[in-house]
């Protein structure tokens, strides 16, 4: 279902009201001193997150933002305020960015943070948005979506909650007995919760989820509102890294901003990589396409591009220099039914059109200055991006926590008791760290941890064409192959792709393949260019066999007929990968750094549960396990 902002509406005393639930947003009597009073005194913070390395806040409700910018402004202004803030909210109808400036107008003590916050807003797209703000030490998790389904797939460690949804007689899921099991699935050892709501069923209903409650006086015209504290002892299920140092094997696009996430983050980083700069690998091209792969029943691949998409988009603001362009995607279908299929999937997303719209043969040839026969996708904030910079500047954004060291061709790894050993083919130590990154792209199965990795290669190549020899293009152009708008005086068009291919050198046969695939969209457009006359690029693509990335902490070998769940793999101490990035590199670079080192922090996620299993390395060694046992079974 697409999603259904909140339409901004104001009772007569100028109180922000839904009329959908036919309540206010928040008192009458002043919202910021009841952020202040009911959810961070109710949950006594300050206090609770002082000399805390994390501290993670979930509200059911964001709507203003104001619990969100009151507990924002309170950590900020706090000396003794904890490591990292992390705030997970869940809304089922977020406002625009426009609507929360104007109602955001009315805190004035608010005004910096509230500019901050409205102009790194999302797109109003289902799922997780993750900002990083404050330096990266307030993470603010969005989740868009209904909390009654949304909350199970939150895997985050939760010490404060502020429950905020409108009141139980008028939304009553928010506040069911099954929405508080879900919150005291997520809560840590200790957690808390504060609400202004005291009605029965309410307060039943988070007694049988095991938390102790008690009424404290209110604010405002309500006399009392209610507290509670999580009465389980359970250990916490996400415990701090003991020591933030790690080394990533490989500057490409997987390592680079895998260790850019980690030095924001606090740790200190040590890259090896075999080639004498950054983005030397399947990440050295000139341009690459950035764009997400819709679908009409918006399944995996369309969540998890459009999640990863928009998150690539937030790094490459922060990296000024990064070489990147959002100049717009075309996507033209390939013939008159796929045509059709594009269109209902924009009718049936109900994307915000700054990301999808759906655009006829007319207005695609008007985009494109050149004439098509066939409509599309439109992506007007997508473009192309040129690794081989993205590497270098998130390899640069943080030259006190990140040492790289180029010409270091890692031969082996050693596992040792305190983490893990970098060697040459030497044998000489190259670097040693309680944690290890794999992110050696196309070359990782060679290495005796990964022998498990079911990744192949992918030969691709792609052409320059001289740009003058063709007529000007200013949107990146996509069918059977792909066209980039001039860049330094050159046009990119691609790619080839072969698998069992392992040549190296560029072959004219492919520069003809990829002129030919143009020429089906644009007949005579390149005409009169000479294939042999052509340079480009080669690389190799690492592909998984379900073409989804590799990312998480790697598995321990296991045995046949295993029953093992993905949760309760035993896990290598220490050990991660990021790999098999295949055709999507760029889509997919910031948001696995993200989940990684998120997962290596021990705090909330950046991806709903279900997309995080998708992706666990683990998936492949359960599916060979019981496919050994099925095997064994036949024989
Ligand atoms: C022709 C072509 C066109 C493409 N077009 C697009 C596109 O339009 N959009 C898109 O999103 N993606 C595209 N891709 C895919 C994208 O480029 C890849 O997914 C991405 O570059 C993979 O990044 P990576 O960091 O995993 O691997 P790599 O970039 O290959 O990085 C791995 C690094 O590890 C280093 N390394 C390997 N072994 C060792 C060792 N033993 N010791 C130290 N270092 C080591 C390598 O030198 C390399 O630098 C394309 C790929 C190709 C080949
Ligand atoms: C009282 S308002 C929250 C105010 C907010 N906490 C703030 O600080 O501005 C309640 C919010 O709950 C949201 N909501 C209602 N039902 C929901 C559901 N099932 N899932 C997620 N959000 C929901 C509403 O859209 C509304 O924004």
């Amino acid at each position: 279902m697409p999603l259904q902002p909140a339409r901004l509406e104001f009772n007569p005393d100028g109180t922000p009201y839904s009329a959908a639930f036919d309540d206010i947003y928040h008192t009458a009597h002043g919202g910021p001193g009841q952020a202040r009073h009911v959810f961070l005194g109710g949950n006594d913070l300050p206090a609770r997150w002082q000399g805390r390395e994390r501290f993670v806040i979930l509200e059911t409700g964001f709507g203003l933002g104001l619990n969100f910018l009151a507990a924002w402004q309170a950590w900020r202004a706090d000396p003794q305020r904890c490591r990292r803030l992390h705030f997970v909210s869940i809304e089922k109808h977020p406002f625009t960015a426009a609507d929360l400036a104007i109602v955001q107008q009315a805190w004035p003590e608010f005004a910096e943070l509230a500019a901050e916050l409205q102009q790194r807003w999302p797109l109003l797209t289902p799922g997780t948005h993750r900002l990083h703000l404050n330096d990266n030490r307030v993470v603010l998790t969005l989740i868009f979506g209904d909390a009654t389904t949304q909350l199970r797939e939150v895997d985050a460690s939760v010490d404060a909650f502020f429950l905020d949804g409108f009141s139980p007689a008028r939304n009553p899921e928010l506040w069911s007995p099954y929405l508080c099991k879900a919150l005291a699935r997520l809560a840590a050892p200790g957690a808390t919760l504060a609400t202004w709501c005291l009605a029965r069923p309410a307060r039943d209903a988070l007694a049988a989820a095991e938390f102790d409650l008690e009424r404290r006086p209110g604010y405002a015209a309500r006399r009392e509102m209610l507290v509670g504290r999580f009465r389980s002892r359970r250990p916490d299920r996400h415990p701090l890294p003991a020591e933030r140092h790690a080394i990533v094997i490989g500057a490409g696009i997987a390592g680079s901003t895998t260790a850019h996430r980690l030095a924001a983050a606090g740790w200190q980083v040590t890259v090896l990589e075999q080639a004498a700069e950054p983005g030397s690998g399947a990440s050295s091209n000139l341009a690459g396409m950035l764009r997400p792969l819709p679908s009409a029943d918006d399944n995996r691949l369309s969540r998890l591009t459009r999640t990863g998409f928009l998150a690539t988009r937030a790094l490459l603001a922060g990296l000024p220099d990064a070489r990147w362009s959002p100049c717009g995607v075309l996507h033209l279908a390939r013939e008159a039914e796929h045509e059709a299929q594009q269109r209902r999937a924009v009718e049936q997303l109900g994307w915000p059109p700054e990301l999808l719209q759906f655009v006829d043969r007319a207005e695609a040839s008007r985009r494109l200055g050149q004439p098509v026969d066939i409509g599309g996708w439109w992506f007007p904030n997508a473009g192309w991006v040129q690794p081989p910079s993205l590497c270098k500047a998130a390899l640069a954004a943080f030259p006190e926590r990140i040492t790289t060291h180029f010409n270091a061709a890692v031969d082996r790894l050693e596992m040792v008791k305190t983490g893990w050993r970098a060697l040459d083919a030497s044998g000489a130590l190259l670097a040693e760290a309680p944690v290890l990154v794999m992110a050696s792209g196309a070359a990782a199965p060679r290495f005796a941890q990964f022998a498990w990795l079911p990744q192949v290669t992918a030969r691709g190549q792609v052409s320059h064409l001289p740009a003058d020899a063709t007529p000007p293009l200013d949107v990146v152009l996509f069918q059977i192959g792909y066209a980039m708008p001039e860049i330094d005086g050159t046009r990119l068009i691609g790619a080839s792709l072969s698998y069992e291919d392992d040549e190296a050198a560029e072959r004219v046969a492919d520069h003809s393949d990829n002129l030919a695939r143009l020429r089906l969209t644009l007949p005579g457009f390149a005409a009169g260019i000479d294939p042999a006359t052509l340079h480009g690029r080669v690389g190799f693509r690492p592909m998984s066999p379900d073409r989804l990335p590799i990312v998480g902490r790697v598995p321990e070998a296991l045995a046949a007929g295993s029953n093992a769940r993905l949760h309760a793999l035993p896990r290598q101490p220490g050990l991660w990968c990021v790999q098999g990035f295949g055709a999507r590199g760029i889509v997919w670079s910031a948001l696995m750094a993200d989940l990684l080192v998120s997962q290596l922090e021990g705090e909330p996620l950046p991806l709903e549960k279900d997309l995080v299993d998708a992706l666990d390395p683990g998936r492949f060694l359960l599916r060979n396990a019981r496919r050994a046992e099925a095997e064994s079974d036949d024989s």
